[in-house]
């Protein structure tokens, strides 16, 4: 080992030693609540295609058109000479689908949070205010700004009052995931919007986990809570979890969005998407807003799901979307009830910190609605026999 590899082996070692340590497992079929992981079939309860849609005929039908007639690659940023006609349609049918009047699709959601709050809280005047359980990209980028953060405890609508109404910050911005990514519970919308009209400040919302799921339409957590599309609101949702494909849009008012595509880093330098991931994503809207049965069919296996798990040990944290968590407490106890399960073909994430909090890992439960009402049986028949056996 190099002397400059050291603190790289001592690191790793660390994690391991505090069963932190990650693993990539390789899939050898599409995504599918029946996949084939190293030559074993496996029930799949740990996706974020929760409407069934990676897959979809005719979302590959769309993707394979768009390649052949726009190309594979968008040659350059969209400010340069990436933007295409594709990214442009998808565009516009997420602004009329969300309901806002302007919207700039990404490569990802990741990137789509980088775009947007170092962009309008940028200075040491201004100020970001952000629920201590969002999302790692929100994180990341309120630290690429210069402004004041403030973090307050998860859903603590007091604490946000009260940090809101002491900051003489020029501008400022509320940040929240919308349905929290590892919890599966909602943020109280309506009072943060509420609180961002009393303190003149940006409301930031990340529907990553909530669009395509709930509301009518699948049109999300903001439309779900009777929320309308409001200047001082900027949506961020991705396309690679319930719309089964991959990217995001941020989605706001002319001026807001106008202002990001001129200043915002993360999408001036960067390639546009390839433009038929945009055919094939626009193609999923379309399927998204017809095909209610998909949602109303996983709400059942909420249901199922939630029945079912009324008598074991481990409480289930209190969800109405596809994420429901099964709390464990210790990273041993999760993990190894994730091995066991895995053994008997199941497929579900074991989450520790540092996604969560030290002392709540969890196995996340994520429903699909491509998962049958016997796949969700079989699942419980299994943590019930395994909850016997501890
Ligand atoms: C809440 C939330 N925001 C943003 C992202 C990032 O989106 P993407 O995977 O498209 O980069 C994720 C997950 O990946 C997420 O769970």
């Amino acid at each position: 080992m190099r002397a400059l590899e050291i603190p790289l082996s001592s690191e790793l070692e660390k994690l391991a030693a505090a069963g932190l340590t990650r693993q990539r497992r390789r899939l050898d079929s599409p995504v599918n609540p029946h996949v084939t992981v190293a030559g074993q079939k496996m029930l799949l309860f740990a996706s974020n295609d929760y409407l069934g849609l990676a897959a979809h005929p005719d979302i590959i039908a769309a993707l394979s058109k768009g390649a052949r007639d726009w190309g594979v690659g968008s040659g350059a940023s969209h400010l340069v000479s990436g933007h295409l006609e594709a990214h442009e349609t998808l565009e516009q049918r997420l602004a009329e689908f969300t309901g806002f009047e302007r919207c700039l699709t990404f490569s990802t959601g990741y990137l789509a949070n980088l775009a947007v709050t170092p962009t309008l809280a940028a200075g040491r005047d201004d100020a970001i205010f952000a629920d201590r359980l969002n999302h790692a990209s929100l994180i990341d980028a309120a630290q690429l700004s210069r402004a004041r953060q403030h973090r307050y405890p998860h859903g603590d609508m007091a604490a946000l009052e009260r940090l809101l109404s002491k900051s003489a910050a020029k501008t400022k911005v509320i940040v929240s995931d919308a349905v929290f990514s590892m919890d599966g519970d909602l943020a109280p919308l309506p009072d943060l919007f509420r609180l961002a009209e009393r303190f003149d400040a940006w409301l930031v919302i990340d529907d990553a986990h909530g669009f395509g799921v709930l509301g009518a339409e699948g049109r999300g957590s903001l439309a779900c809570c009777g929320i309308r599309p409001h200047p001082r609101i900027l949506l961020m949702a991705t396309l690679g979890k319930a719309a089964g494909v991959g990217g995001a849009f941020v989605a706001g008012s002319k001026l807001a969005i106008e202002y990001l595509l001129q200043k915002a880093r993360s999408y001036i330098f960067t390639t546009a998407q390839p433009p038929a991931i945009a055919v094939a994503a626009t193609k999923s809207l379309e399927i998204i807003q017809a095909d209610e049965a998909r949602r109303a069919h996983l709400q059942a296996l909420i249901r199922q799901l939630r029945a079912g798990c009324a008598a074991l040990p481990w409480r289930l944290l209190p969800s109405v979307t596809a994420i429901q968590p099964l709390m464990l407490g210790e990273n041993d106890k999760a993990l190894a009830l994730s091995r066991q399960l895995w053994r008997r073909g199941l497929w579900v994430a074991a989450i520790r910190p540092p996604t969560v909090p030290p002392g709540t890992a969890r196995l996340r439960i994520s429903l699909s609605a491509a998962h049958r009402e016997e796949d969700v049986a079989k699942l419980l028949h299994a943590l019930r026999e395994l909850a016997a056996g501890n």
